[in-house]
């Protein structure tokens, strides 16, 4: 299994804070955003990971994690050179790194807790398949995020990307596991009406043969999505940390 962290994109919403940096590189207490996800992969066991981000920052990137030494992992950069390319133009990029292996792949600006190790231990044995770790949401917030919607035993019955009307409280967190396949399934992807390759349509390849797991997480914060959520999530890891729960 390989380990795969997105920190591309232009994070716009996050502006003034991001015109001459990457959002991944903000502070979160106190680390860099991107030590959470990078640590929670480590935690999980991932021996090699890529770090796939935009063209300006990709050198800063590298000054602060350098080798991976420092995590007792080894690290890799790419760089995607359309920022608005997508999710899955970006995962589309780590073909090589991957080679013929499973990803694990984590979005750059999320924060969780959860024990990935023993999820992804199950998943390699598995012949086949995709995992998608979704969390549940007050009332209709779901629908800011892909939304889940699974039936009474856990399969999953929908993926929607931001639906005006969701099907569920679920949300589609940004940690996701894909068989060998992906690569294969990202080649057929059509850009969405906002010029993207969806993660959620990548998703549905999987849904559709009957191949998508879903895990539910109960702590976790997509730090990215606006000033508050930033400020919030700042707050939250504080306490996480002070306490000894992150
Ligand atoms: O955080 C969970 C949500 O992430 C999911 O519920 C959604 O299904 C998924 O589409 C995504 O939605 P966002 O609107 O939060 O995606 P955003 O554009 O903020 O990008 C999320 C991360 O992925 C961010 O850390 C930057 C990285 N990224 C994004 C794009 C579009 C890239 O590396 N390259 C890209 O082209």
């Amino acid at each position: 299994m390989k380990g795969v962290i997105l920190a591309g994109g232009l994070a716009t919403r996050l502006r003034p804070l991001t015109w001459v940096t990457n959002k991944h590189l903000l502070p979160i207490y106190n680390k860099p955003m991107i030590y959470y996800p990078l640590e929670s992969l480590v935690k999980a066991g991932i021996k090699e990971i890529l770090i796939s981000t935009s063209p300006d920052h990709a050198g800063q990137f590298a000054n602060l994690l350098k080798s991976g030494d420092e995590f007792g992992v080894k690290l890799y950069y790419s760089v995607q050179e359309n920022p608005k390319g997508g999710i899955a133009n970006a995962i589309g990029l780590a073909e090589e790194f991957a080679k013929g292996e499973k990803i694990t792949v984590v979005l750059g600006d999320n924060i969780f807790n959860y024990d990935l190790k023993s999820t992804i231990e199950k998943f390699k044995q598995k012949e086949k398949g995709a995992m998608v770790f979704g969390i549940r949401m007050l009332g209709m917030e779901s629908k800011h995020y892909g939304v889940i919607e699974i039936d009474k035993s856990g399969r999953v019955i929908s993926v929607e990307e931001k639906p005006e009307n969701p099907k569920s409280n679920i949300a589609q967190t940004g940690i996701y596991i894909y068989d060998e396949r992906v690569f294969n399934f990202i080649k057929k992807q059509k850009t969405s009406n906002r010029g993207e390759l969806e993660v959620t349509d990548l998703n549905n390849f999987y849904l559709k043969e009957g191949s998508l797991e879903c895990a539910l997480l109960d702590w976790w914060i997509d730090a990215g999505t606006s000033h508050d959520e930033l400020l919030r999530a700042n707050n939250l890891v504080a306490e996480k940390v002070k306490t000894g729960q992150l």
